[in-house]
């Protein structure tokens, strides 16, 4: 039987651990053909090796760089024949109070979870556009939704991509092109790890242990994602939020 997403070509950047990683999984295993982009060459082409090399290319990216982040599109559609799904999910969270923050923190995440998703998307619009359509997912977050003390520029970021999905929602609609904002809770990847704030590090903690089994999976974002992809041409679900059922915020 063909999957739900039979012969789909898609983009899924961030691909090399945590939620691009199990999306592109996903992808696969509904019949997608995709082209994964990350910075570690050798986790993608593990996931290639592993899920099937004629399913997935592998593709080393820093999508901060607008050259590249252009090329990795373009060369993806070359590739595929043509692109129908961007997953913009490549993303940093480095937390910690304002004051006396580490700034180049603050420029990782505005370069990546911003201008990263904003370069490939500038760059897939045309190619979708000449393909008669697409559908672009953006990752953001439940920290797209409410602010918290520790999290000002990480919730600046996802704030961010909450509001330019839907800015650009309006404009691509006449093009075909649907937009899908997915804002995960707490979910159990790389993501938290990167972190060094004693504060940050205790509250991560802290929560990871009250959510016990309870946390969410990487799996469980990209089965979401191949819900919003796999909907009839008519119907756009152009926001999913989805957290632990145990999670307070
Ligand atoms: N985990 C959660 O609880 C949670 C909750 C809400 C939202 N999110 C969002 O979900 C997305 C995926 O995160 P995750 O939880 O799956 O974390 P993860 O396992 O750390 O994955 C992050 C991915 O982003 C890639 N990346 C980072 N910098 C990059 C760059 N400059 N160029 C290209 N790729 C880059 C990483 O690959 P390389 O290091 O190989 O480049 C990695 O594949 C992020 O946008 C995150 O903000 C996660």
């Amino acid at each position: 039987m063909p999957g739900s997403l039979e012969g789909r070509k898609a983009i899924v950047t961030g691909a090399s651990s945590g939620i691009g990683e199990a999306t592109v999984e996903a992808l696969v295993r509904e019949g997608a053909v995709v082209s994964a982009g990350a910075r570690r060459r050798d986790r993608l082409e593990a996931l290639a090796e592993r899920v099937g090399t004629e399913a997935v290319h592998a593709h080393a990216v820093d999508v901060t760089d607008e050259a590249a982040a252009r090329s990795f599109v373009e060369d993806s559609a070359a590739e595929m024949d043509g692109l129908d799904v961007l997953i913009n999910n490549a993303g940093v969270m480095l937390l910690g109070p304002v004051t006396g923050a580490d700034v180049e923190h603050w420029q990782r995440m505005i370069n990546v979870n911003l201008l990263g998703l904003l370069y490939c998307t500038h760059a897939a619009l045309p190619v979708m556009g000449e393909g008669g359509g697409g559908h672009i997912v953006n990752v953001s977050s439940v920290a797209g939704r409410t602010a918290n003390m520790g999290s000002a520029v990480y919730n600046m970021t996802k704030f961010g991509v909450v509001a330019f999905s839907e800015a650009l929602r309006q404009e691509v609609l006449d093009a075909n092109i649907r937009v899908t904002c997915v804002e995960p809770g707490f979910v159990a990847t790389e993501l938290q790890g990167h972190n060094e704030h004693p504060m940050v590090v205790q509250m991560i903690d802290k929560m990871r242990e009250d959510l016990g089994d309870g946390v969410l999976q990487a799996s469980d974002i990209a089965d979401a994602i191949v819900y919003t992809l796999s909907r009839p041409p008519h119907v756009a679900i152009n926001e999913v939020l989805v957290r632990p059922t145990k999670q307070r915020r």
